[in-house]
């Protein structure tokens, strides 16, 4: 049974950088007139309502995106990010927040595509419902993992998968290595953007190894860490591993980076951006 409901932390700082790296990705890949495909393996309902008994018992977004979104020092490298969210909104109050799905439904052209997979029952209906007249989009209530190697490689070869598993199944920290491998072996030049959490960090020093000894070529990290590592006390960071990353993508993140560091951390905040293997 699936519990996890995303709108408990939408908008959070975990939800800043991922979502920031998509838009730079989505970003980048627009820059070819040739149509892409937008996979979302994990696609949860697309948009969040800020005021909701979710976000509202949390409150999460409120030392996310309510700090950064009309913030007059914001770095230009977060304009096009935060631009996307203030869209959405009334100018003076932050009351939506989109998800991924959200995003790149804003983002794409009429000829790029979206595949989404959502397996929650009400996440999924939600989801069906944001995308019930975009006719670029197909919605699979299917494993998120399964759904998304059946349809690669994309038309056109061109394709950006985002994911974004909950991680309440341990199981997820392998399967995401798993799935990386074979997708990669079907679509060797897609770019792939996986979040990770940062609650137990030898987990991720093991999906590091492992994709490190894959043969994997091309692999950037970025992290954002709300303080220093700790055991027991839940979520302190998270980041995003691409692969494939468009070559502007580190300078990018380098330019906007410190910023989140020092508006979103406490004691002990850092960030990292590195290349993982090199192309
Ligand atoms: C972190 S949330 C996704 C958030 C979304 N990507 C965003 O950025 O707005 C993870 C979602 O995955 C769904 N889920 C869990 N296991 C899944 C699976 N095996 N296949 C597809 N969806 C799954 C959960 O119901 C949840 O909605």
């Amino acid at each position: 049974m699936l519990s996890y409901r995303h709108a408990f932390h939408a908008g959070n700082f975990a939800d800043v950088l991922k979502h920031w790296v998509l838009v730079e990705c989505i970003d980048y890949l627009k820059k070819k007139e040739k149509p892409f495909t937008y996979f979302d393996t994990h696609a949860g309902p697309g948009m969040y309502a800020l005021d909701s008994d979710f976000a509202q018992k949390t409150h999460e977004y409120e030392t996310g995106i309510a700090r950064i979104w009309n913030d007059p020092q914001l770095p230009e490298v977060l304009q096009p990010y935060c631009d996307l969210v203030k869209s959405l909104n009334e100018p003076a109050s932050l009351n939506v927040y989109p998800g991924s799905p959200g995003i790149a439904k804003w983002m794409l052209r009429e000829t790029d595509r979206l595949v989404l997979s959502e397996l929650h029952s009400t996440e999924y209906m939600a989801l069906s419902e944001n995308f019930s007249h975009d006719r670029r989009a197909e919605v699979w209530k299917e494993d998120g993992f399964n759904r998304t190697l059946k349809r690669l490689p994309p038309s056109h070869r061109r394709g950006l998968v985002l994911i974004d598993p909950p991680y309440e199944l341990k199981e997820d920290y392998e399967r995401v290595i798993d799935f990386l491998i074979a997708a990669q072996g079907k679509f060797a030049q897609g770019v792939y953007a996986l979040w990770y959490p940062v609650v137990d960090r030898a987990r991720i020093d093991e999906i590091e190894r492992a994709l490190k000894q894959s043969g994997i070529r091309a692999i950037a990290l970025f992290e954002l860490g709300l303080e220093a590592d700790t055991d027991g006390r839940g979520m302190t960071s998270s980041g995003m591993i691409v692969i494939n990353p468009p070559w502007t993508l580190k300078k990018q993140i380098d330019s906007g980076i410190d910023y989140l560091v020092n508006t979103l951390g406490k004691d002990g905040a850092f960030s990292r951006s590195e290349i993982l293997v090199e192309e």
